[in-house]
């Protein structure tokens, strides 16, 4: 059942508010409309059509998603992403430009999408002791050519998990001649269904932000771990207020708060000087090569690294971001 912008629009606002406390009524709707949407129009029509279609139901004037919107919208939600996804790393994947990109920011092309210099990649390989015996699990894998480096290099079993369903079809098919080693699937990792201890190792290298529910993910990995397993997650945070401050530290960070919630035990390694001089390059390096990105009609890819970069440039100077790996153990 296609769905209109405004009744799209109602549905995402009410996914969005269902965790946070927040009363949805037409008053707020309006204050939300004034404030973000900024085009006049009137909230009731896409009211009633969504209460008809059972998307929404109203109780003493307050909004609420009933089961039937919920999973309409998260079913819309993910079918963006994962479009946006495929699309984005397709484009990336495809590049020779980025190639060289990669080459000249992270030491190694591996296709990255990320702030990990191989300097960090290698970090996580000595610190999780990564070998032939390890079957790792890699969450977010991207294109997946990290995990195929990590595998090529430890001869560990790797799975490499991604919700963009054609990147991954691609991984498949390039590492077919690994597959005793290598296996890819297209899964959402806020949706994992592995058995309990199915996996010794898991990474997520710059992904973790994307989940829609941190702490029931890291509840989640914990169980499909192995009881003498290991985790190795790069988490950077970003504030944007200073009264935040204390977010920056090691041990307070939004991961770490779910870490000590959960009671797992870890140690996190400072990379935040690392990334400072990665964002740095990137900056400088896309910029050099803006004209090999427009001869090869590839200004998206130029477009989105320059405006990430310049952003990320920014909390730097202000000293309102931080970088860790943390390594987390099971027991
Ligand atoms: C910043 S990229 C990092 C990719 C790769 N790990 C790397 O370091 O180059 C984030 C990746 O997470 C994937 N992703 C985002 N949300 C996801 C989800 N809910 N389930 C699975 N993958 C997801 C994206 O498709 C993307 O490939």
């Amino acid at each position: 059942m296609e769905l209109t912008s405004n009744e799209e629009r109602l549905l995402k606002i009410l996914f969005h508010l269902k965790d946070k406390d927040v009363e949805v009524s037409l008053e707020k709707l309006e204050e939300i409309r004034n404030k973000h949407i900024k085009e006049d129009f009137e909230w009731q029509p896409t009211i009633n059509s969504l209460s008809e279609k059972i998307f929404i139901k109203i109780e003493k004037g307050i909004y609420t998603l009933t089961k039937e919107g919920y999973s309409k919208i998260l079913n819309i939600i993910k079918n963006k992403k994962r479009k946006g996804s495929n699309k984005a790393l397709i484009a990336f994947d495809k590049s020779k430009i980025y190639k060289i990109f990669c080459e000249k920011v992270y030491g190694k092309y591996l296709c990255q999408m990320n702030m990990a210099t191989m300097k960090q990649i290698d970090c996580l390989i000595e610190l999780l002791k990564l070998n032939d015996d390890n079957n790792i699990l890699d969450i977010g894998c991207g294109v997946g050519k990290i995990s195929e480096y990590i595998s090529d290099l430890t001869k560990a079993k790797i799975t490499g998990i991604d919700i963009a369903d054609q990147v991954i079809l691609k991984a498949q098919s390039r590492t077919k001649n690994k597959i005793n080693r290598i296996n890819y699937i297209a899964r959402d990792f806020d949706e994992l269904s592995f058995e309990d201890e199915s996996f010794d190792r898991i990474i997520a290298i710059d992904t973790v932000y994307f989940s829609k529910n941190l702490f029931e993910l890291v509840k989640r990995l914990k169980k499909i771990l192995t009881q003498d397993g290991m985790m190795g997650i790069f988490y950077s945070q970003k504030i944007n207020d200073n009264k935040y401050k204390k977010m920056l530290n090691k041990n307070h960070t939004k991961f770490a708060n779910i870490l000590n919630d959960i009671g797992l035990k870890y140690n996190a390694y400072d990379f935040t000087e690392d990334e400072k001089k990665l964002w740095k390059d990137q900056f400088k390096f896309v910029n050099e090569m803006k004209k090999d990105f427009e001869r090869a009609n590839e200004l998206e890819i130029y477009n989105a690294r320059i405006r990430e970069s310049s952003k990320q440039i920014k909390y730097f100077k202000d000293n309102r971001i931080s970088r860790y790996l943390y390594i987390i153990e099971k027991n």
